[in-house]
């Protein structure tokens, strides 16, 4: 079986985009594989963010995922603080990690251009500690978008010079993994391309209906078709796209038809779209809110995937220590 491990940023909250693209997916996926999810706080250190939000954002960022459908029961789901092994593992590759190389890492570059002032060496290790984080748990495979796949050549580098400096084959040559046709990709509102955080297009999880509703209604559309089956423009295709994640396929039937035969309300269009979305949204917004609030659940939920991770953890740890020399009196 394989081992597929997946690291969450503690900022932003999620989007209909992230739901209905690699959360799904994710979803899917725990029950085929050996899974971990872990909120990458230590990660989050190399910006300084503000200590009294940190907390906060881990507890809302896992109370989306819980609220989503990941679940503790069948996924090892952590706090990456919580296993400090991580650290000792980072500590250990980072003796094979060489300076060039993480310079000329992308992210690094963008990084030290956006917060001159704060070139950390957190900052420079930030892809070491992220090999740490995968291989900690041998992992096969890692879902990540394109901005993450130079951190996972770089695992790759790590994990091929440990295994051929040491002699052995002990770490596997994780591999990124981007769920093929079955992303399904979701589009902003604003007339082109997708929907993201950067782009300030998102519906997310956390808006209320309302929210959603004037969203939607704002979305960008054309002036209407003019003859009989002419195709959609790029906005006009864009709900649609949104309205078959959502929607019944009889609804979205519905509404292709109106428009091959000129007779489509925009309006009623996104009036159907926004109440599709918001069926979606309210019970896992709903269900975020109870969670987040649970105490006594987040402290079981935490403390033991904290326990299952230490002690894949630990086995790793307690293999590296002894190939690298590192024994017990
Ligand atoms: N760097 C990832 C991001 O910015 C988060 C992350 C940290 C991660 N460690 C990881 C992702 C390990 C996958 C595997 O999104």
């Amino acid at each position: 079986m394989d081992t597929v491990l997946s690291g969450i940023r503690p900022t932003g909250r999620l989007h209909l985009g992230n739901y209905f693209g690699a959360l799904k997916n994710f979803i899917r996926m725990q029950h085929d594989a050996r899974c971990f999810f872990f909120i990458a706080d230590y990660h989050a250190l190399t910006t300084h963010p503000d200590p009294t939000h940190l907390h906060d954002n881990i507890r809302a960022v896992l109370s989306e995922y819980l609220a989503a459908g990941l679940d503790p029961n069948v996924a090892t789901i952590y706090i990456q603080s919580d296993v400090p092994q991580v650290a000792e593992l980072s500590l250990l590759l980072s003796m094979h990690a060489y300076l060039g190389e993480l310079e000329r890492t992308a992210s690094f570059k963008e990084k030290a251009r956006k917060q001159p002032d704060n070139v950390n060496a957190g900052l420079l290790c930030y892809p070491v500690l992220m090999a740490a984080d995968i291989l900690l748990h041998r992992a096969d495979k890692v879902p990540v978008g394109k901005d993450q796949e130079q951190h996972l050549e770089i695992t790759r580098v790590l994990a091929r010079r440990f295994n051929t400096l040491y002699g052995v084959d002990f770490f596997p040559e994780s591999q990124p993994y981007n769920f093929g046709s079955e992303l399904v990709k979701i589009p902003g509102l604003d007339g082109s391309g997708k929907m993201g955080k950067s782009e300030g297009n998102c519906l997310y999880l956390a808006d209320t209906d309302e929210a959603i509703r004037k969203k939607v209604m704002k979305a960008v559309t054309d002036a209407g078709p003019t003859e009989p089956d002419s195709p959609l423009s790029e906005p006009v295709r864009n709900i649609f796209t949104i309205m078959e994640a959502v929607s019944d396929p009889a609804t979205v039937a519905y509404f292709r038809e109106q428009y091959a035969r000129c007779a489509i309300r925009y309006g009623d269009l996104k009036k159907q779209l926004a109440e599709d979305i918001i069926r979606h949204i309210a019970p896992i917004r709903e269900r975020m809110q109870a969670i987040a609030a649970d105490e006594n659940y987040l402290h079981q939920v935490v403390g033991d995937g904290a326990a299952a991770a230490r002690r894949s953890a630990d086995e790793t740890l307690r293999e590296v220590r002894a190939i690298m020399g590192i024994k017990p009196f």
